[in-house]
């Protein structure tokens, strides 16, 4: 393995639950009940406009496609409006020791991430020095599971899939992995079940990065 693409959201820092809390808010305003955690979970990996179908699952009406757009664009603004207090303490456990080793190691490493906001929040945790590229959904037209976002990661690295290992915390995303050729480790609150090559509940509790690397 000579490189490692990883995903944002839950993996790299603690967004994933500031995701989960600016649609709960969203579905409070329309009045939409029965939202949970279990409903959030298929919201992990994929993009702003399908997580948004994910929630209006819950709704009674139908949107018009105009109030789809407003109504995602209202999530990103409270979604945005929490990430002004986010700093380097949000931080998943082990993410620096882990980045600090794989550059020494000469393993280069790269962001996979479904969000618009990727470049904002490295910025706001300050770990872009460690990282060398960034691939975000800026950069892709097909959400996970498609492997496209994974794929242009490869490349901005420089190196062939199936030489780069994923990190993620979403069923998706270790389903866009497999289906572009790479091996997974799964991490985050669903790290046993989706069925991730290697899995660890955090990036602390990889004990034996020797064997995954060797892949
Ligand atoms: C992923 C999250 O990283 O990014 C998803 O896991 C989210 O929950 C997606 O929908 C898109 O994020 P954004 O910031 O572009 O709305
Ligand atoms: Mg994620």
């Amino acid at each position: 393995m000579n490189g490692v693409i990883f995903d944002l959201d839950g993996v790299l820092v603690s967004t994933d639950e500031l995701h989960y809390q600016a649609w709960v808010r969203l579905a409070d305003e329309l009045g939409i009940v029965g939202f949970t955690k279990k409903d959030n979970e298929r919201q992990r990996g994929v993009s702003r406009m399908e997580s948004l179908e994910v929630l209006l699952e819950k709704s009674d009406r139908q949107y018009t496609p105009e109030e789809k757009t407003e109504l995602a664009e209202r999530k990103n603004s409270y979604f945005k409006e929490s990430l002004n207090s986010l700093t380097p303490d949000d931080l998943l456990p082990g993410v620096l020791d882990s980045l600090k080793m794989l550059k020494e190691r000469g393993i280069r490493t790269a962001v996979g991430s479904a969000s618009k906001n990727a470049s904002y929040i490295l910025e706001r945790i300050g770990i872009e020095p460690l990282l060398d590229e960034v691939a975000s959904g800026l950069d892709v037209t097909k959400s996970k599971p498609d492997p496209e976002i994974f794929l242009v990661a490869a490349r901005k690295l420089n190196l062939p899939p199936e030489e780069c290992l994923v990190v993620e915390d979403a069923a998706a995303g270790i389903e866009a992995a497999k289906r572009g050729g790479m091996l997974s480790l799964a991490v985050g609150p669903l790290y046993e079940t989706i069925g991730g090559t290697f899995c660890a509940r955090d990036l602390s509790r990889v004990t034996d990065w020797d064997t995954i690397l060797s892949r």
